[in-house]
């Protein structure tokens, strides 16, 4: 706002507006002008024309004062306006655009547990919701479950052959997981097995009401402890429409892409070649007549085309999963469908665990609730020895834990892959949620502590390198957002809030508030405490973190 007051003034003197630029060093003004492109036109020297310009051009409210300085014409902002409009700015998200998006995201397997992968998708994907709905869009979000395919038929026969109701029923599932197990170790051995797993799909295909029956068990169960995941983690949806879901609508797909001519017969499969795109084919249909995972996310998109006329149709999906959507999307778009070119997959990498913490090892399955588990008690341990005073400390511990492990996660380039280790995720004076939440609670503390003044807070008086330094950064909130939402990437508005608690822990130290003489500084100091304060809550928030008031 500042920057288009000058673009004004330079307007009347028909001066392009992108001439202006940020000078070097900021006792050269805040803004500046070279005059060497306008020597031409002028028929001057630029010194000369910095010299003129100074004489003609008329400071304004904002704009304190214009300088000539060589060839360049310097403008100076008026710092307390400038202080006061960041610091009482309200923190409001942008209007609504009218546009919706749809946010694939978490999509466990049903019977399997909610994996390290899934755990990525779902924080990637429920920030981006937070961030997007903030940009102003309608966000549809969508947990598009694994629950269709050969593995329930082999659940079944498992079921079957050696489970039993009531350990089913105490843990459910652990043991369903067991049970899987035992039929891929029985498989090595039996090869009849298969067959009897593929017998007893072909059965829930064909809607046998046994199969139907079991699979509904299964199904209901499986989704009883991943709400309770997510419930821990504050995450929701719009839309549980997995798999299963489109089973009606696949065969009518089938047909449709079969009209459009780019169905082909292979080997008694049904096909979509994309050799001249270099990408192997898209099976839609299997030699033995049933379905696969592909057809199933072709009938997903026209669903959510023709359902949500989608402005993008986004995919938080592991990046070992990018030639599944290139074939998905390129037979789409063969199939003629515009939209196409909304859809995007958002692919993230793989998060490594230190050996020794946690091994990812064949066989070893790494529940996630254990890890959150870890992870709190670990900050349990950490609070009674630094903060054994603290009210509330299991409610904390329980913010803080996850806050570890979800910012751990959201902070690191979602395309990286990166390596988990105990020691650095709980560190709470590292790169870490912790150290954000921290930060916030001692903001919070300071404000706390803070007379009432009455003062009017003088913010002329926030000069020191330290008070500038956190202004500016408090000012750059809004286009970290932008940023991460352009970008589909979280990890910008993590890394920004880093700074942002790094830059006011310098601040902290540097310019004190409740001790501070000067009642009229102290009290502008308060304020930007305050609007700090406020930047962290949200900026976690948008993130999918809870902020402590005390910690
Ligand atoms: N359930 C799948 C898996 O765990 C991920 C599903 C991703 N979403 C989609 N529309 N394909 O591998």
């Amino acid at each position: 706002m500042f920057k288009e007051e000058i673009i004004k003034i330079l307007k009347k003197e028909k001066i392009p507006k992108d001439l202006l630029q940020a000078p070097p060093n900021p006792e050269m003004g805040d803004y500046a002008l070279p005059c060497f492109s306008l020597a031409k036109e002028y028929k001057k020297a630029p010194q000369e024309i910095a010299k003129d310009l100074e004489k003609k051009l008329k400071p304004s409210k904002n704009i304190e004062k214009i300088t000539a300085n060589g060839p360049y014409l310097n403008f100076f902002i008026n710092k307390a306006q400038y202080n006061k409009e960041i610091i009482e700015a309200k923190l409001n998200k942008k209007k609504p655009n009218k546009k919706t998006i749809t946010l694939d995201f978490s999509q466990p397997n049903i019977m399997k547990p909610f994996n390290i992968a899934h755990l990525r998708s779902t924080m990637i994907g429920n920030a981006l919701s937070k961030i997007l709905t903030h940009e102003g869009y309608k966000v549809v979000k969508i947990n598009h479950l694994g629950d269709w395919g050969t593995q329930f038929g082999k659940m079944i026969y498992a079921y079957e052959a050696w489970g039993n109701k009531t350990e089913l029923m105490k843990d459910p599932m652990h043991y369903m997981t067991n049970l899987y197990v035992r039929f891929h170790k029985e498989a090595e051995t039996d090869p009849n097995l298969e067959d009897k797993g593929r017998e007893w799909f072909a059965k829930l295909e064909q809607g046998n009401k046994k199969a139907r029956t079991y699979w509904e068990l299964f199904s209901k169960l499986s989704l009883q402890y991943y709400n309770k995941t997510y419930k821990r983690l504050n995450v929701t949806f719009d839309s549980w429409a997995g798999e299963a879901f489109y089973e009606p609508m696949l065969k009518d797909t089938i047909l449709l892409l079969q009209k459009k001519g780019i169905v082909k017969e292979s080997e008694g499969a049904l096909i979509v070649d994309l050799e001249s795109y270099g990408i192997t084919p898209c099976i839609i249909q299997k030699s033995d007549g049933s379905t696969i995972y592909a057809t199933r996310d072709i009938a997903a998109a026209i669903y959510r085309a023709k359902t949500y006329k989608f402005y993008k149709n986004l995919y938080v999906v592991d990046v070992r999963q990018s030639l599944h959507f290139q074939q998905v999307f390129k037979t789409l778009e063969l199939a003629g469908f515009p939209w196409i070119k909304d859809c995007v997959h958002i692919p993230f990498g793989t998060m490594k665990f230190e050996e020794g913490v946690m091994s990812t090892r064949k066989g070893i399955i790494i529940f996630l609730e254990d890890v959150l588990d870890k992870s709190v008690e670990a900050v349990e341990k950490i609070i009674e020895e630094k903060n054994p005073k603290l009210k509330d400390k299991k409610k904390v511990a329980e913010k803080v834990g996850i806050a570890a492990i979800v910012f751990w996660d959201l902070s690191h380039d979602r395309v990286k892959d990166s390596t988990f280790s105990w020691a650095k995720v709980l560190d709470f004076s590292g790169e870490t949620g912790p150290y954000v939440q921290y930060t916030h609670a001692r903001a919070a503390s300071i404000l706390r502590k803070a007379k009432s003044s009455k003062r009017i807070p003088a913010y002329e008086k926030l000069t020191h390198a330290a008070e500038k330094e956190l202004i500016k950064q408090i000012a750059l909130y809004e286009q970290a957002i932008e940023k991460s939402a352009d970008q589909y990437k979280p990890s910008i508005l993590a890394k920004y809030l880093m700074t942002l608690c790094q830059v006011f822990n310098d601040f902290y130290e540097k310019c004190p508030c409740n001790t501070e003489q000067d009642e009229t500084l102290a009290s502008a100091r308060v304020y930007l405490v305050k609007k700090t304060k406020e930047t962290l809550a949200q900026g976690l928030s948008l993130l999918g973190i809870q902020a402590p008031e005390e910690m």
